[in-house]
């Protein structure tokens, strides 16, 4: 059996938002001090399984790493790292090239939704991405992954791909890595439409609160948020059917750091008109200074450089022994 180790990846691709706060890099950041090793990644190689400029992947990568910081991800404490920078992912990913099936890429509904109609022109890379998912986590014996509920489809692939590996080399090598799903609470929607995820390539910037924006953006997107007519209600429950009101309530409780049902005791019977300003209020107060300290990080890329350098180094002392006994296993 393996002894737990946490690893999740971001993509790098600019327009870090609240959603990716709230729901991954401060759950990352609580979760530091349980004594579980961790190690989270900048996934610049699934980044270009879509083309992306390079001067614009470069800065993207580093305020990535300057946004895990200032969300409170010691470098100390968790591995903080660069993708392209630790081979072995690249290097396991072509073993699983070999193990994965054709038929189960082809059933992944992001490959369906993302190359649709087109495949013949989708990347390679695009189809193989989650092999080299599966290479990401696996490469580090990783135990739990927590990720999005988009991307549990690809963590069963992981698990399957695992299993393949380890029965058709009868070697009980890999971990069969448990997902940590997001749960509805921190899940952030759209300040526009209450059913859609706040995402980073939602086309309206109105939609999301970007990890970079300023008060006066922070206080006027709140502002404009959509909401239906009628005043918070008492309880929890007064909030099916309102999803628009359900997500202000969850932001709010992800933001305050209490349960939504207190939020509710606190705010239920309130207007919009003095429910929204409190949570522009809490908004700035708890955004702002991650703000300040990613654009303060973002003045010295050198130092950003460095931290991700030192956290490949230390991310490659776990990899390469595990690449090496893959290798073996396999009579290379
Ligand atoms: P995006 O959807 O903006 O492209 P990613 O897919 O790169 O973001 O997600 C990076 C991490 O942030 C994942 O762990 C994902 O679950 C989390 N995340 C992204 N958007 C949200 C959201 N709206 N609510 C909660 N978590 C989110
Ligand atoms: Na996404």
């Amino acid at each position: 059996s393996h002894s737990p180790r946490v690893f999740s990846g971001i993509q790098p691709s600019g327009n870090l938002q609240l959603g990716n706060y709230l729901g991954a890099l401060k759950r990352f950041a609580d979760a530091q001090s349980s004594g579980t090793p961790t190690l989270y990644c900048m996934v610049d190689l699934h980044a270009i399984t879509v083309w992306q400029d390079p001067a614009d992947l470069r800065r993207a990568t580093r305020e990535l790493c300057a946004g895990f910081i200032a969300s409170g991800l010691d470098p100390e404490k968790s591995i903080l790292f660069n993708q392209s920078q630790v081979p072995e992912h690249a290097q396991l990913a072509w073993v699983f090239n070999c193990v994965a099936r054709m038929g189960w890429m082809g059933r992944m509904t992001q490959w369906k939704d993302k190359a649709g109609k087109n495949a013949e022109n989708a990347s390679l890379g695009l189809f193989a991405y989650p092999a080299l998912m599966a290479a990401d986590i696996l490469v580090y014996h990783a135990t739990h992954v927590p990720v999005g509920e988009d991307q549990k489809q690809h963590l069963e692939l992981a698990r399957d791909i695992a299993a393949k590996f380890n029965h058709d080399y009868g070697a009980d090598f890999f971990p069969l890595p448990e997902p940590v799903i997001e749960g509805a609470a921190t899940r952030v929607m759209s300040l526009r439409d209450g059913t859609k995820k706040m995402s980073k390539s939602d086309p309206s910037d109105m939609s999301r609160i970007n990890l970079t924006d300023d008060a006066d953006a922070i206080a006027k997107k709140i502002r404009k948020a959509k909401t239906d007519p009628e005043p918070l209600p008492a309880t929890l429950e007064g909030l099916d059917g309102r999803p628009e009101a359900r997500n202000l309530v969850n932001i709010y409780a992800g933001l305050a750091g209490l349960a939504p049902a207190d939020v509710m005791t606190q705010m239920g019977g309130k207007s919009f008109a003095e429910f929204k300003p409190a949570l522009a209020e809490l908004a700035v107060d708890r955004l702002a200074p991650i703000s300040a300290e990613m654009a303060r990080l973002m003045q010295d890329p050198a130092e950003i450089d460095r931290v991700l350098a030192r956290g490949a180094e230390r991310a490659r002392e776990i990899a390469a022994p595990i690449l090496r006994q893959t290798y073996d296993i396999i009579g290379m």
